[in-house]
């Protein structure tokens, strides 16, 4: 027994990094290796990655995915001591395409679906009544037209799969706030009905289309030219071989990106956790720490789900608390963090998602920032670990949601635009960052690992037996529609516009 315990001491003497005599870790410490040129290295990387990729992104199951991947875990293996490097692979449906509308011989602006499929047909249009968020918004006319349906309430894949149930051909979605509009399905198939092909087009087109149909039928032309195919993906996990095995801190943020590089959405969480994990090996950790580099995110958080899915109870009841780092270097940003003590958007998470919003909100004061609560709605990878009961956290600098006025007299930028102008575009490249937001945020990641794995003490301790809240499904917002709430489900907090 005793030299099987002395073994590892030996080799830790023996290596590049005894952390038998490292000093512990200090949030102070940590933070203060953190510089924006060590940030910038890792942005150029991955804006090469994409750049060498057939579609100049690093969408899941391409070659710029597969780069970042490799490069993650070459990062990590230059401290076989200090890191364990997991990857864990699986399959998951890939899908991308283009689509072309065009109303009465004219070209309408119009964005692909994830998992629509292909087709090419001509129809007269039918507009869905509300929603298109039931069965019965789908006219008897519907049958063998396009549907026509506004964006909001529901999931994107709910109102086609209905409008597929309908007889459909085609669907046609107009968004309700300005700007084009593109987004997924959500899942490769539902149990509602068929998909159809699928186009996204701005509210200003869907409004006058609805004009036009007041005078008469009108006829449309949709070509939607889709891939849909299985694909091999990975999920990177490195946990530090030092600390409690039994009381892990957990963080992450997305590997893949959608339509561009994804340099702020999400290569910033993923640099930021880079940067920080090469200085944590300066340190001892008290507690384990567990860094995380989640694939296919834009899919629906299909890597994080996947791993929740995959850790035995006894493994998920380890980890004491995760923090989710999701585009944190807007170039018109705000600093959020995830509302966990549901003050701002009366949505709570298990006991100690609190404490980690009021740890953030510390470490911004303590830097001369201010800050803002962000909606705790578990639509990004924490959602998963929220979902077996596990305290989350995180920060989150914005997407296409609009800057108020408030807020410009806080962070400075611009009131009445996008926190990311380029929020899933090809603009989201390595000129899409905000430096000073960047490295403040890394900061951040650094002190609230550093807290955590120097200490635990006063954080609440998992309780395997408590009762878990579901992360709100379709259905619920559904059925609080019926029971007279009619609040709008939106998608901040998670930037995918999956609704
Ligand atoms: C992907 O694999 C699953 C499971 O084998 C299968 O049901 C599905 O049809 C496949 N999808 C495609 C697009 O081949
Ligand atoms: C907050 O949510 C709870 C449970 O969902 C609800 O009962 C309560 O009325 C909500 N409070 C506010 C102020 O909206």
């Amino acid at each position: 027994m005793k030299v099987i315990a002395i073994t590892p001491l030996i080799a830790g003497i023996a290596s590049a990094t005894p952390f038998f005599f490292q000093p512990t870790v200090e949030p102070a410490l940590l933070r203060r290796h953190i510089t924006r040129s060590g940030l910038l290295k890792h942005v150029y990387k991955l804006q090469e990655f994409a750049d060498a990729d057939e579609k100049g992104n690093r969408g899941f199951g391409g070659t710029g995915h597969k780069k970042t991947v490799d490069y993650i875990v070459k990062w990590f293996k230059q401290w076989p001591q200090y890191y364990k490097v997991e990857t864990q692979d699986f399959v998951h449906e890939y899908s991308a395409g283009s689509s072309e509308l065009k109303v009465e011989g004219e070209v309408v602006d119009s964005k692909f679906f994830t998992y629509s499929p292909s087709g090419v047909l001509t129809e007269e249009l039918v507009p869905a009544a509300n929603l298109g968020c039931d069965a019965s918004d789908f006219p008897a006319e519907t049958t063998g037209k396009i549907a026509l349906i506004s964006r909001g309430t529901c999931e994107f894949g709910l109102k086609v799969a209905l409008a597929g149930a309908a007889g459909a051909k085609g669907a046609i979605i107009y968004n309700n706030a300005a700007g084009e509009l593109s987004g997924t399905l959500g899942a490769p198939s539902r149990p509602q009905g068929p998909y159809v092909p699928t186009t996204g087009i701005s509210q200003e087109d869907g409004q006058s289309l609805l004009t036009d149909l007041q005078a008469g039928p009108v006829l449309a032309t949709l070509n939607v030219d889709a891939v849909l195919e299985n694909r091999t993906t990975t999920n990177v996990l490195a946990t530090t071989r030092g600390g409690d095995q039994k009381n892990i801190v957990q963080l992450g943020g997305h590997t893949d990106s959608i339509v561009g590089a994804g340099i702020n959405d999400d290569g910033s969480g993923v640099i930021a956790q880079l940067e920080v994990a090469k200085y944590l090996t300066k340190y001892k950790v008290n507690n384990a720490v567990r860094f995380s580099f989640w694939t296919a995110e834009e899919f629906g958080l299909v890597g994080s789900e996947y791993y929740i899915a995959n850790l035995p109870k006894a493994e998920q009841d380890k980890i004491r608390l995760y923090l989710n780092f999701d585009m944190i270097a807007s170039p018109n940003y705000m600093f959020g963090i995830y509302d966990g003590d549901g003050s701002g958007f009366n949505l709570t998470g298990p006991a100690g998602s609190d404490k980690i919003e009021y740890l953030f909100e510390k470490y911004y004061k303590s830097v001369g920032e201010k800050s803002v609560p962000t909606e705790f709605s578990g639509r990004s990878d924490y959602g998963p670990f929220l979902d077996v009961g596990i305290a989350a956290g995180g920060l989150f600098t914005g997407a296409e949601g609009i800057k108020t006025p408030e807020e410009a007299k806080m962070f400075g930028g611009k009131a009445g635009e996008w926190y990311d102008p380029n929020y899933h575009q090809k603009g989201d490249s390595f000129k899409n960052v905000n430096m000073k937001a960047f490295y403040v945020n890394t900061g951040a990641v650094a002190h609230s690992v550093a807290t955590y794995a120097k200490s635990l003490k006063g954080f609440p301790k998992r309780d395997p037996s408590a009762p878990v809240k579901k992360r709100q499904t379709v259905e619920d917002e559904l059925h609080a529609l019926e029971h007279g709430h009619t609040k709008e489900v939106h998608s901040c907090g998670h930037k995918l516009p999956s609704l």
